[in-house]
């Protein structure tokens, strides 16, 4: 009896330790658990979308903000409470984050219909993919299988998100850190192709610097004033800012780019070359993109029994 006893206690920790802690991510991590994960992403996508178009492009960057604080765990998604500091109210994502309400909606209806099974994390991850497509941008398969954050780091999301005053190298060291190389971070750039920016981020650029083109500034001066108008908005892809094209990189060789971070990426540079090259190929752009934003969902995961399927999206279980 001891000897059956012995054997079940190791069998135990073995099979426990097998258990994966930091398992790959899978495009069919939910395919028994939750077969129409994807069919009700996408319809609320659409339904959110068809609403304000705008809302694509914010839950992309969303997307982006979550990943490159401690990876992609959905901590950006944390409300702040009386004893809890989340990442929403860092410098970066304070009046400006947006798209909370979209996720809600699409949690509710996942775990109306797989009750505690799909992560936020991998939630956010294919509402930003459709965001893409439903703009016309380029589709991929998103691996799955991302847990949830118990915490979130305001610290990490005030240092490890690019600033638009950065330099061109800056931005290629912020986004090694993560794991991306230069050519990553030009393609993702290209996710400013679609939504919108607050005059306080592009002001410096439209007063003070000189790689821009007159008349484009001068537009943009008109609702950005030097001082005040702080929240004012302006397109980030002046020509077509509601489709998903590689009209951004375009703007760039024209001088156009409305942040002094983007137009780092076309300024005599490394990059120069490749900015030339999306803006004369959009398939080329495309599944460059595509490429890095699988390559951006992979960063330091949660997985196996790594952090939790949190319930509501706003706070940890
Ligand atoms: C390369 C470094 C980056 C910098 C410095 C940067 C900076 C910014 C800034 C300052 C804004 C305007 C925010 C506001 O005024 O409220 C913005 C908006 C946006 N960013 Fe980035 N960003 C970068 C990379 C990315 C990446 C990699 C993506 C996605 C792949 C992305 C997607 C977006 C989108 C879609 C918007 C518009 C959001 C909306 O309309 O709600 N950005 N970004």
């Amino acid at each position: 009896m001891a000897s059956l006893v012995n054997c079940f206690v190791a069998l135990s920790i073995i099979s426990l330790l097998a258990l994966p802690s930091n398992a790959q991510l899978s495009a069919t991590f939910y395919a028994n658990t939750c077969p129409n994960l994807q069919t009700i992403v996408r319809n609320a996508m659409s339904q959110a979308v068809n609403g304000e178009s705008r809302i694509g492009a914010s839950i992309l960057r969303l997307f982006f903000h979550d990943c490159f604080v401690n990876g992609c765990d959905a901590s950006i998604l944390l409300d702040d409470t009386a004893s809890f500091t989340g990442e929403k109210n860092a410098a970066p994502n304070r009046n400006s984050a947006r798209g909370f309400q979209v996720i809600d909606t699409i949690k509710t209806r996942v775990e109306a219909a797989c009750n505690g099974t799909v992560s936020c994390a991998d939630i956010l991850a294919l509402a930003a993919r459709d965001g893409v497509v439903l703009l016309g941008g380029p589709s991929w398969t998103v691996p799955l299988g991302r847990r949830d954050a118990r915490t979130a780091s305001q610290s990490a999301a005030n240092s490890q998100i690019p600033s638009p005053a950065s330099s061109l190298s800056t931005l290629i060291s912020m986004f090694s850190a993560k794991g991306l190389n230069a050519r990553d971070m030009t393609a993702l750039s290209g996710g400013h192709t679609i939504g919108q920016a607050r005059c306080t981020t592009f002001r410096a650029r439209i007063y003070n610097d000189t790689n821009i083109d007159r008349n484009f500034a001068t537009n943009r001066r008109a609702n950005c004033p030097a001082s005040g108008g702080d929240a004012n908005l302006a397109p980030l892809d002046i020509q077509t800012p509601i489709r998903f094209d590689n009209n951004y990189y375009g703007n760039l060789v024209a001088q156009r780019g409305l942040l002094h971070s983007d137009q780092e990426l076309f300024n005599g540079g490394s990059q120069d070359a490749l900015v030339r090259t999306y803006s004369s190929n959009n398939a080329a752009f495309s599944n460059d993109f595509a490429a890095a934003m699988v390559r951006m969902g992979n960063i330091s995961p949660l997985t196996g029994r790594n952090g939790e399927i949190r319930r509501n999206c706003r706070m940890v279980n």
